[in-house]
């Protein structure tokens, strides 16, 4: 009787599959791809995505894996069209939520968000969130320490790292939701607070990357190129990655604009000028950026607002590139230190709008009412 009660149980349970949280990101191309992945109890094996497609519902199924008691779902849905809003729906869940696929070329403007040192201080990343969403960003970009799940320096994981991911997931899509119930996308790349190479599992399990590798070029059509690196998380930053680097950039010189975003940076406003990874970015990577003239390069980890001037062979150069950061989402804003190539800075939560058209990206840095504080434009490459 208590056996066939379990089954009854059982079975009301597993028709009723929700999601515990999910989120969409690009592995691939943004114009004509999603990845939706999505967090459930382990007893929910449901694979399931219904996508409303030229007015007609499709199911399609994907994948999950058990990562401790949780399934983590995924699919990527493919051949999608261009600048397009579609309606989904995840496994039994009721609800309709919507996502939009990049657009092919730049007629109208294209507005993206950039941020970093995330789910540090719940307060200040829901401040923030509310702000980035009344934006309307078609995605955001994210530049590593998402949900502080890892402490690095005490050499210990957080007790329950998968939990602490899982609220900045449920935190994530609470917020980044538009008022259509169209769902921001992120892409994203790793801190020190999101894994190293002795933990790194959680972090592949969480995100669809192809390989067990952050760095990545991810093109918008024809006008954008993003180049997500990794400053010493997994990868060194000399050696194989430079020589991507170099190769990468070779390849997009037809691209009128192309923006690098990574975690630790090589012009920090907080940390050390003559730290390592600083310096090995200066060496290694900067002058790629010189040579190819990239339209700005985005840092974090030093938690602070600043903007620096353009910098050409670690000198200020008019015709140099600037240097946009410094990851402050939602951790506590720090004082900036007195530095020669610090144009702007200041004890300020922030993260940057770019507005792309044809004739200009517009770079502006948003504080936690939504004003934007600081602006500058840059002309395509
Ligand atoms: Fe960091």
């Amino acid at each position: 009787m208590r056996y066939s009660l379990f089954l009854v149980l059982c079975f009301a349970f597993s028709l009723n599959a929700k999601p515990i949280t999910f989120y969409l990101s690009w592995y691939d191309d943004p114009t004509s791809t999603m990845t939706i992945q999505w967090i459930s109890e382990e007893s929910d094996i449901d694979d399931t995505l219904h996508l409303n497609k030229e007015d007609k519902w499709i199911s399609q199924t994907g994948s999950h894996r058990s990562f401790s008691q949780y399934n983590i779902h995924q699919i990527t849905l493919s051949q999608l069209t261009p600048n397009t809003t579609y309606s989904f729906r995840i496994s039994d869940d009721e609800a309709t939520y919507q996502f939009q696929t990049a657009p092919l070329t730049l007629e109208t403007p294209l507005r993206f968000v950039v941020g970093g040192d995330v789910y540090l201080l719940k307060k200040l990343f829901r401040k923030m969130s509310e702000q980035v969403a009344e934006l309307n960003p078609l995605f955001c970009a994210l530049g590593g320490d998402l949900a502080y799940a890892f402490h690095h320096h005490s050499l210990r994981i957080h007790s329950d790292a998968l939990r602490r991911w899982i609220s900045f997931l449920s935190e994530w899509k609470k917020y980044m939701i538009t008022k259509d119930q169209r769902v921001i996308p992120f892409l994203v790349t790793a801190g020190n607070h999101d894994l190293d190479r002795d933990h790194f599992e959680l972090f592949f399990n969480l995100f669809a990357f192809p390989q067990k590798k952050l760095y990545r070029s991810i093109n918008f059509g024809n006008y954008l190129n993003l180049l997500f690196l990794d400053t010493n998380h997994l990868d060194p930053i000399e050696g194989k990655q430079t020589a991507w680097l170099k190769q990468t950039l070779q390849n997009q010189t037809n691209i009128p604009y192309l923006f690098a975003i990574y975690h630790e940076a090589a012009y920090p406003s907080f940390y050390s000028y003559e730290g390592i990874i600083p310096e090995k970015i200066r060496t290694f990577w900067c002058p790629l950026f010189d040579q190819h003239q990239i339209s700005g390069a985005f840092e974090h980890h030093n938690h602070t607002f600043k903007r620096t001037y353009p910098i050409k062979n670690q000198k200020l150069d008019p015709q140099g590139i600037i240097y946009f950061g410094d990851g402050c989402w939602g951790a506590a804003p720090r004082k900036t230190n007195e530095m020669w190539y610090l144009e702007k800075k200041g004890r300020k939560n922030n993260v940057y709008l770019v507005e792309l058209t044809q004739e200009k990206s517009l770079i502006q840095a948003i504080d936690l009412s939504g004003k934007a504080f600081d602006e500058v434009s840059i002309k395509p490459r």
